[in-house]
């Protein structure tokens, strides 16, 4: 096998989990893409080289996470004697520790690209398993894998996973701040246990949430993006947010969330709304008066996940 053979170019959506009441559930894949180009080597050297969103801090040689998911994934099949190496080239667009699941384009990016190179070996299926091995959560690696909005259950270890394309066409507008926040510090901030009152709260949303989309019905989705058991905690990580949810709103969005684990902001409305770039002035500005400097994202849905482009 000569170096052109061993490799595999594959894009990969930004994703944004929980969606308000779906926490370490929900998911939902973006049209904001990261590029990773894969050459699997027989030798034992890893070369990584980046450029785009966060490319300086990317970990270069074995710590990198493309490379770990290309690793594990070797293991899984039984080859990891066979490929030792790697050259990982990525071009990044997708915003690092905001949200929007970067750390899942990696390893997803990784897992597909070595995927299709051996011939295919593992379907999605099994490639969610890992990635979300890997990700300790699976709401973000499951829509970049399948593309769409994915519902994601968890059970003693196993993942499964449901993906579908809503019927209401939705627009996303993603409030970027420039500032960076760490899952593992978001998640600290949770409490152990929730009330009754409050899980009550999150399943009738989420439920509404899924049940609108699936069938249509825009009038429900009003209700649907509020949360009670993450963001009311995480609120004092991230200056401003329910004031941005407010001014989201009061440009006409549907509802809004934090992005997975912040500390992005995105709401929600439809592409014949016409009212994103009002939506997203609007959550800018606010952000602005609680001093954070941000950019947005207008994107849409992604409907497919990971996909190669070039073998
Ligand atoms: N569901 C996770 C969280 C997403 O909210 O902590 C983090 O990427």
């Amino acid at each position: 096998m000569d170096n052109k053979k061993n490799r595999a170019v594959v894009r990969v959506p930004g994703t944004s989990a929980n969606c308000g009441p779906g926490f370490d559930c929900l998911g939902l894949a973006t049209t904001i893409y990261n590029y990773l180009d894969l050459t699997l080597l027989r030798g034992s050297k890893v070369i990584v080289e980046a450029t785009g969103e966060g490319s300086e801090n990317i970990p270069r040689g074995k710590k990198n996470l493309a490379w770990q998911a290309v690793k594990r994934f070797l293991q899984e099949i039984g080859r990891a004697d066979e490929f030792k190496g790697a050259i990982i080239r990525s071009k990044n667009n997708v915003p690092v520790s905001r949200g929007l699941g970067s750390s899942s384009t990696a390893i997803v990016g990784g897992l597909v690209a070595a995927n299709e190179i051996l011939g295919a070996p593992l379907n999605r299926q099994e490639l969610l398993k890992i990635a979300t091995e890997l990700e300790g959560h699976p709401d973000n690696v499951a829509p970049a894998l399948f593309g769409g909005f994915t519902v994601s259950v968890m059970d003693n270890g196993e993942v499964q996973t449901f993906s579908f394309l809503p019927r209401i066409r939705l627009k996303l507008i993603v409030a970027v701040p420039d500032f960076e926040l760490s899952t593992r510090l978001a998640r600290k901030v949770l409490p152990k246990n929730v009330s009754m009152r409050d899980a009550v709260f999150n399943i009738s949303r989420a439920s509404m949430l899924i049940s609108a989309l699936v069938e249509g019905r825009e009038d429900l989705l009003p209700l649907a993006f509020d949360d009670a058991i993450h963001q009311p905690y995480r609120k004092k990580l991230v200056p401003g947010m329910s004031e941005v949810f407010t001014a989201a709103k009061s440009a006409g969005a549907l509802g809004a969330a934090i992005s997975g684990a912040g500390s992005c902001l995105i709401a929600f409305t439809t592409t014949r709304s016409g009212l994103e770039n009002k939506i997203a002035a609007a959550m800018v500005e606010e952000f602005k008066a609680h001093d954070v400097k941000s950019k947005s994202l207008i994107l849409d849905l992604d409907r497919r996940g990971a996909k190669i482009i070039k073998r």
